[in-house]
């Protein structure tokens, strides 16, 4: 990754995730440049986010196109303008194309409300009480063209108490996102961490497993 490393970061909706990395870049301890901040619903509240801290946005609602991939093609010559080296989905709600991720090969990550591989897709706190686990968390990701499935960076894990309601669970996952996100985002900018043929590679070391914090 270039030195100053041009991010767009992706949203849909209230863009807490976001929040965490502009305010991490306003103490100084970001590795990114945040240079556009795009979304596919114009009513985001991660939108107010980025234009109060002064940083360009981008909408394009993708109920306006006939397909994926008609949409993601538009997403990508939007996103061209500001010529970003890395993407980071924050709440991106939408499957990303084949020929999307291909093109932003090993440049896109995404953060996933659960300890992948258990749990892909929605409702994931819910999910994580009906089975009874022990342990919930968030895992940051390279976006590879299977769903909730590229190679893991790292994991932020919590242990589950099983009075607790989903939303409780939801609160305290978030908390830990917004921790490992910009943790993980900035070892990507500085170079430590890569995405080689579908694998993550940590300080020149390949990585099997993502890196784990326990809260
Ligand atoms: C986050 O919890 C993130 O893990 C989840 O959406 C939330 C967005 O919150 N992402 C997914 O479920 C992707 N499959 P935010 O808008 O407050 O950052």
């Amino acid at each position: 990754m270039p030195l100053r490393c041009k991010t767009a970061i992706l949203i849909s909706g209230t863009g807490t995730n976001l929040q965490a990395f502009i305010d991490l870049a306003n103490d100084g301890q970001l590795a990114l440049d945040l240079s556009v901040v795009f979304s596919n619903r114009p009513d985001a509240y991660g939108l107010v986010r980025a234009r109060n801290a002064g940083i360009a946005t981008a909408c394009l609602e993708h109920g306006k196109f006939a397909d994926r991939e008609s949409f993601d093609s538009a997403v990508a010559a939007e996103l061209a303008n500001w010529k970003p080296d890395l993407l980071i989905l924050a709440g991106f709600m939408r499957i990303l194309s084949a020929g999307f991720v291909e093109r932003y090969a090993g440049r896109i990550l995404n953060i996933h409300p659960a300890l992948l591989p258990l749990h892909p897709g929605l409702d994931t706190h819910q999910r994580v009480l009906d089975a009874g686990d022990a342990w919930h968390g968030s895992t940051v990701h390279f976006v590879t063209k299977e769903l909730d499935a590229g190679p893991g960076i790292l994991q932020g894990r919590l242990a589950v108490n099983p009075q607790e309601s989903a939303e409780q669970l939801a609160a305290r996952v978030q908390m830990i996102e917004h921790q490992i996100y910009p943790q993980a985002a900035n070892w990507v900018a500085s170079g430590r961490v890569e995405c080689r043929d579908g694998q993550t590679w940590i300080d020149g070391q390949l990585s099997a497993e993502p890196v784990v914090k326990t809260f």
